[in-house]
């Protein structure tokens, strides 16, 4: 690694790869990944070449909302592990020079966490007024009109005590209220919980909903909703998020973070753009490192589309901040579902040579696509209550594909979500033998990424090309590299900028090491400018 790239910090320098562990590996034979699956994996994850993984929730859950429903925020779920098995991964994770990040999830917790236990036992109780509970409406009712994320009502009655508690997700997951300070105190000491014992950050699950506006208002309608869309997008959630308070908060979670040294904080924050940007914070009062950007995920894959929103959002960056990128997870589709395998190939090389840190999500490495998920296997408690929308999770969810064997090497038993369709050949094993591979490919990307500070680091100017043509330059020092990308179906010619020459081609999605002015369609590659 050259110096420039060493004396960053590796939240900026580096890739994150999200695992989902309930689908990751299966070391116990249950049909459900496990920390121990993960750890006999850690290989994999190592030789793609990233720098930090982020667990998806591995807490004691219901599994309500397959983990996002926390009964006990310092604890390991037993059908992953224990705290042991916790402390091992975490050794061997940091042996092989990775970092780990877990999911921290404040804005709500399960039902059957004792805190909410004890808050719903009466109205007396001195935990009552750590969730958000109200009287009904004058003359009986919801409290206000605000929607579930889920769809319905945010609001549960509670029969013993005769008020409604707030849930912005679904029922089983009921929203803390970090206007008392108590809970606040006690989910910071949460975070330091995991800190001591050596985990390097955390992603933070719907950052911007936490704080919720003083008395609760109704939300105004959306006057654009229509048949057809989401439940929750009949209103505009203007008093259910995004308060000052929570960036008041966020300051907080940093200066915490801070004080352990090397660490990171990834919030997930869906919001436009301007009012994404101000999770960064101020340089004296810093946010999260990286606020999650999805735009890649939120818009259409076309060649306009994108340079205009990679233009928009890195110009819109602080200059304290750094710029980050995602084009998959386990609540959004399959990029490889979306725009079809040759794209997502192009996509990848999008992800890794864009300037902002890449996250990765587990199985895009070896191109998952397309999986009908039959309705008697339907998990994904968004889908059951909003069916036929299109709005299931459990087809990015399903079960990695390790080789050839049986339930993919993934497990011994029929996993709890099933395979891709294609999983005998579209595995690991698989992909390792063939180097037009998508596993390959991105093993490449990963590698020219960490040799090139320009790719890393660097500058990046959008340049103009034909049409389909996505280019832009990336540059650090003498280091000056063209990546060009065919996001359309027909070959096209390409010209280098003003006063250069064609170099090496130090990565491309298929085998082409020359450049002859020529990209084929669904091709990309990087090339070298010299002067
Ligand atoms: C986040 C998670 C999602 C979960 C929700 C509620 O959006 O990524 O999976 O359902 O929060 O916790």
């Amino acid at each position: 690694m050259s110096e420039a790239t060493l004396a960053a910090p590796w939240w900026k320098r580096g890739v994150i790869y999200q695992i989902y562990p309930r689908s990751f590996a299966d070391s116990n034979g249950d049909g459900i990944g496990d920390l121990a699956g993960i750890a006999a994996r850690l290989d994999h994850v190592a030789s793609l070449g990233v720098d930090a993984i982020w667990l998806s929730p591995i807490f004691p859950s219901p599994m309500a909302d397959f983990g996002y429903d926390v009964a006990d925020y310092t604890g390991v779920e037993p059908m992953f592990g224990d705290l042991a098995a916790f402390d091992r991964l975490l050794a061997a994770v940091h042996a092989r020079g990775l970092r780990l990040l877990l999911d921290f999830v404040p804005n709500h917790s399960s039902t059957e966490h004792p805190w909410f236990v004890e808050s719903r036992s009466s109205r007396d109780n001195p935990k009552r007024d750590w969730y958000i509970w109200r009287d009904p409406a004058p003359g009986g009712g919801l409290p206000n009109n605000w929607i579930s994320d889920m769809g319905g009502p945010a609001w549960e009655l509670d029969p013993v005590t005769g008020q409604y508690y707030l849930h912005t997700f679904l029922k089983e997951q009921a929203d803390l209220n970090w206007r008392n300070p108590a809970v606040a105190q006690a989910m910071t000491d949460v975070m330091r919980f995991w800190l001591d014992r050596g985990v390097d950050g955390f992603r933070i699950d719907v950052l911007w909903h936490i704080v919720k506006a003083e008395g609760l208002p109704d939300n105004p309608a959306n006057p654009d909703w229509r048949e057809g869309l989401a439940e929750k997008l009949r209103v505009l959630q203007h008093h259910s998020t995004d308060q000052p308070e929570a960036h008041a908060f966020t300051r907080q979670f940093r200066q915490l973070a801070d004080s352990y040294g090397d660490t990171a904080l990834v919030g997930e924050i869906f919001l436009p753009r301007d009012r994404l940007m101000r999770w960064y914070g101020t340089e004296a009062e810093p946010g999260v490192h990286l606020p999650f950007n999805f735009e890649l995920i939120e818009n259409p894959w076309d060649r306009d589309t994108l340079a205009a929103l990679i233009a928009g959002y890195d110009a819109a960056i602080p200059d304290h901040g750094w710029p980050n990128w995602v084009i998959g997870s386990h609540d959004a589709a399959r990029i490889a579902a979306r725009i079809g395998e040759r794209q997502a190939r192009v996509a990848a090389m999008l992800l890794l040579t864009l300037r902002g840190t890449p996250t990765l999500y587990q199985g895009d490495e070896i191109g998952i696509g397309t999986v009908d998920i039959p309705p008697h296997r339907i998990r994904d408690p968004q889908d059951l209550r909003q069916p036929g929308m299109g709005l299931g999770r459990d087809r990015s969810r399903t079960p990695m594909a390790w080789d050839a064997s049986s339930n993919a090497g993934f497990s011994t038993v029929e996993p709890w979500l099933p395979l891709h369709p294609d999983w005998r050949t579209r595995n690991v094993a698989a992909q390792e033998e063939d180097p037009a591979s998508m596993l390959r490919l991105y093993r490449r990307l990963l590698a020219a990424r960490r040799a090139s500070p320009a790719l890393s680091l660097g500058r990046m100017t959008l340049r103009e090309a034909a049409p389909d043509i996505l280019a832009y330059e990336r540059q650090h020092g003498d280091e000056r590299l063209l990546v060009v990308l065919n996001l359309g179906s027909e070959p096209r010619e390409v010209t280098l900028p003003g006063a250069t020459r064609p170099g090496r081609i130090i990565v491309a999605t298929g085998t082409r090491d020359m450049f002859d002015g020529t990209i084929d369609a669904d091709e990309a590659y990087v090339v070298e400018l010299l002067a």
